[in-house]
């Protein structure tokens, strides 16, 4: 969740490093800090905010040196304060840390370490990290030693680089992330190839359970029982470090109008990798989808696509997983999605998977992810980065491969190959109501709750569109089955309440009519998403005819329009909304 990385080469240091957390401020944006080294002395500055913010207030990027790490946060343990922000210092200020992950024993190496004389000054996990390097530096007087014993006590998920006023910058994960840059002269320790890209793309993804030691001259890998490990070294793709909002004034407005190109990217897929994973698909007796938020309703929204390909699928949500996987065996196949191939509640889902035996093939937007490298096959659903915390060109590009996928292996086609040039002109249809929906917003801005209605295929846009609005606009909105407003919620529903309708002429048209008239007898705002039009609506939000099968690839689109422009009109920040993080690396 939080971004971490290092420097070491012929390049001021401070200002490389504040370039990088700007490029991965993303996964966290509660503080920021940076530790440099001059003439052997650590040098410190930390503070609450955002980078841009900090950096305007502390000059980061003036610290000296060719040598230092960097941090963005977003807490865990501990408030956002500056004591908590990192780098930490160890007590004798001759080594700093930078962490991203959870310390789950930190409370007992803390107390121990209290015993032993230390001074903690910050109420994070994070900090008995630097101190138990300095304990075990003081025993052994050996950098990779005292990298291999923390190591070894650390218990939970971790990456970690910390700087020795030597000049020794070294590294560690467990379960997150750690990627070296290798430049010509300089190497570079990020949670992400967006902290390097920019100066090399050479990189080398560490393994579970790796160390690297950066000396002057030399760069060796070794596993937590001190062997020796060697690590390949690849090329990363330059478009992905492609991140700039353009003529937009938010990444995820960028990102929403995206979709134009990127939905029907993700079915330009390679023949080879496309038939290993409909192979492993088709070969699994049972399977599962599993995946977390945005990407969850991928999985709700695949489930029904495949069954009307005739094939049978279960969803799990991930953060649910470790409690139903008992079902898995040598027989099923794991069908994971995320956008960034990072989440804990995935990863882990698709370890005890692979612990029974299952295959495992998932989608994933980033090749080089944990996820993809897990997996036994993967695709790629190759809609450039995502930057705005909010998934919405990664999730129209998951269910159009998913609709990809479902209609070759199925025996009943979706119609999505033969509707790709209708498909983008809706889109950009869509696309062009952005004002109309601006407008929408505006009157809507001051509503407490939302409910967004719809059947079939409809339902998981529903819980998609309010999940977008909780998260950008911070109002309450609850996505539902229209047929399951008058088992309960219907006692919510009075002359405040706004209701928005996923109403197309299909065949739930009907039956979501009637759902309308009983809502609009007690008084509600009713806003319908159709392609037919009713004056039974408040406000209308017209969108094109299509193929019924596809409407949910369209239709999401005003709901994320709609989140988007409720966010601004209430001051909030789309692209990181509070408390959120784009990669949720913990669990
Ligand atoms: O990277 P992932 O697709 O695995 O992320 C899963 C969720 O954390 C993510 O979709 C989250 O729900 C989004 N912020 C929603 O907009």
């Amino acid at each position: 969740m939080c971004s971490i990385i290092g420097y070491k080469g012929n390049e001021h240091a401070s200002s490389v490093l504040v370039e990088g957390l700007r490029k991965m401020e993303y996964r966290g944006y509660d503080s920021v800090g940076i530790a440099t080294i001059k003439s052997g002395k650590l040098l410190i500055r930390k503070g609450v905010g955002k980078v841009a913010e900090v950096n305007k207030s502390l000059r980061l990027d003036e610290l000296p040196g060719n040598l230092g790490i960097g941090h963005t946060r977003w807490a865990t343990h501990g408030g956002i304060v500056d004591s908590n922000a990192h780098p930490h210092l160890a007590c004798k200020s001759t080594i700093a840390v930078v962490h991203n992950g959870i310390i789950e024993n930190y409370n007992e190496l803390k107390n121990e370490l209290c015993r032993s004389g230390h001074e903690f000054k910050s109420e994070t996990d994070s900090e008995v990290i630097a101190h138990l390097l300095e304990e075990y530096f003081e025993i052994t007087g050996d950098i990779r030693l005292s990298m291999i014993f923390t190591c070894k006590r650390l218990q939970g998920s971790f990456a970690f680089v910390a700087m020795f006023n030597s000049s020794t910058l070294c590294g560690a994960r467990y379960d997150e992330p750690l990627i070296i840059g290798v430049g010509n002269d300089d190497y570079f320790l990020s949670s992400d190839i967006l902290g390097f890209l920019n100066y090399t793309d050479r990189a080398i993804f560490l393994d579970n359970r790796d160390i690297v030691i950066l000396n002057d001259n030399d760069i060796s890998f070794f596993n937590f029982d001190g062997d020796r490990v060697s690590r390949r070294m690849t090329q990363v793709a330059w478009e992905l470090g492609d991140a700039d909002k353009g003529k937009y004034s938010h990444f995820t407005l960028k990102e929403i109008h995206e979709q134009r190109y990127t939905i029907v990217k993700s079915m330009q897929q390679d023949k080879k990798n496309l038939e290993k994973f409909c192979d492993i698909l088709t070969g699994g007796k049972n399977i599962y989808i599993t995946g977390s938020g945005t990407s969850y309703h991928s999985a709700l929204l695949a489930k029904q696509i495949f069954s009307k390909s005739k094939i049978h699928v279960e969803t799990i949500m991930s953060s649910e997983f470790q409690y139903s996987s008992d079902m898995l065996d040598e027989n099923s196949v794991l069908l994971a999605i995320s956008q960034s191939g990072e989440t804990a509640d995935v990863i882990q889902s698709v370890k005890s998977a692979k612990t029974m035996g299952a295959k495992v093939i998932s989608i994933v937007n980033i090749p080089t992810s944990s996820l993809a490298r897990l997996s036994d096959s993967y695709l790629e659903v190759k809609c450039g980065p995502e930057i705005g915390v909010a998934a919405t060109k990664s999730f129209t590009s998951q269910i159009a491969l998913l609709y990809y996928v479902a209609d070759i292996i199925g025996r009943k086609s979706n119609g999505i190959l033969s509707s790709k040039d209708i498909l983008v002109k809706a889109v950009i249809q869509v696309l062009e109501l952005d004002s109309q929906i601006e407008g929408i917003a505006d009157q809507l801005k001051h509503s407490k709750d939302v409910y967004i209605l719809g059947r079939s295929l409809h339902f998981p846009i529903c819980l998609e569109g309010a999940l977008k609005i909780k998260e950008l606009s911070y109002i309450h909105a609850e996505g539902m089955a229209a047929g399951e407003l008058k088992h309960g919620p219907l006692a919510l529903i009075d002359t405040n309440s706004i209701v928005i309708v996923l109403h197309p002429d299909d065949s739930t048209y009907g039956d979501t009519l009637s759902n309308i008239h009983t809502i609009k007898s007690r008084g509600a705002k009713i806003v319908g998403i159709s392609n037919k039009k009713d004056a039974l609506y408040d406000y209308q939000i017209t969108i094109p005819t299509i193929n019924e099968s596809l409407y949910p690839l369209i239709e999401v689109i005003p709901l994320q329009l709609l989140a988007y422009h409720l966010s601004i009109c209430n001051n909030g920040n789309p692209d990181y909304p509070r408390n959120l993080a784009k990669s949720v690396t913990v669990k």
